[in-house]
């Protein structure tokens, strides 16, 4: 594509789970400007065939398949899918997640079970399956077998008010990322997690504005957009972190925040 003319992604075949909509639709067409394969996936069928049809559209390569993260059986299955559509996944970004506020003394045991099932479950099943797979690649000696990107969250690192369930689901999230980094950097898979702040998605409801959740989680540093990113901010962000550029990165969480936290 004219946009990326160094294709940094060309040929590589890339995973992405919640695709269909905010970050994971922004990453999508980003990566497949930059020469990647990409598996939509998403649990809503029309927010895929939107997503491929852009990729489509521009002349790139998408693959779209429905599967809800939480369910192991359509895991494996899609994953199987991806291998005989394309023979290989070189990168994972396990992205699909929710967010729902509730006040902590009145919330439902099925209102934390149903966060950690989406959030966290979700990314283990997802993350089980691929690697299963990328254990078995033959590469050079030189070379990584594949990357796993994780979508945590600032909250995941500073628990916000009314966001606890989210909050534990996504801190999860970042040791999980650690665990995996030292399990699987030996066999050359590198496991990385990015931590956005406020991001300009429908995951605030579908009639969401800058203005409207400019300022919910405090004071940004950076004095661009009102302190809300948008979802290209993440996505460039993903796509260094699934590109050659970042190889010798692994078990990081990186913030994509505009300076709300600094650690
Ligand atoms: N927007 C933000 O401010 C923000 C900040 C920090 C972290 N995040 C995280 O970024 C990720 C993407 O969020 P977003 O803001 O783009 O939200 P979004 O709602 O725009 O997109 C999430 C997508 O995930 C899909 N999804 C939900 N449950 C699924 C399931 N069980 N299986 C498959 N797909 C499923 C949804 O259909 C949706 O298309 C989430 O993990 C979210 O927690 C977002």
């Amino acid at each position: 594509m004219e946009e990326y003319p160094e294709q940094r992604l060309k040929d590589k075949v890339i995973l992405i789970t919640g695709a269909g909509s905010g970050i994971g639709k922004a990453s999508a067409i980003r990566m497949a400007k930059e020469g990647a394969k990409i598996i939509v996936n998403d649990i809503d069928q029309e927010k895929i065939d939107e997503v491929v049809n852009i990729i489509k559209g521009f002349g790139g390569e998408a693959f779209g398949y429905r599967a809800d993260v939480t369910k192991k059986e359509e895991v494996v299955a899609m994953v199987e899918a991806a291998h005989e559509k394309y023979g290989r996944i070189d990168v994972l970004f396990a992205n699909a997640g929710i967010a729902d506020y509730a006040k902590f003394v009145r919330m439902k045991e099925s209102f934390w079970d149903h966060m950690f099932e989406v959030n966290t479950k979700g990314v283990f099943l997802v993350t089980q399956a691929v690697v299963k797979k990328m254990l078995k690649y033959k590469v050079p000696d030189d070379q990584l077998r594949g990357k796993i990107i994780i979508t945590s969250s600032r909250a995941g690192k500073d628990g916000q008010e009314e966001l606890s369930a989210y909050s534990a689901s996504k801190a999860a999230l970042i040791q999980l990322k650690t665990a995996l980094a030292k399990e699987l950097g030996p066999k050359r898979i590198t496991v990385n997690a990015i931590c956005p702040g406020t991001i300009l998605t429908p995951i605030y409801g579908k009639d969401v504005t800058r203005e409207n959740i400019a300022g919910i989680d405090g004071k940004v540093a950076l004095n661009i957009k009102q302190g809300v990113g948008d979802p290209e901010d993440v996505a460039g962000v993903v796509a260094f972190l699934a590109s050659k550029d970042s190889d010798f990165i692994t078990g990081q969480a990186i913030n994509v925040c505009g300076g709300t936290i600094f650690h």
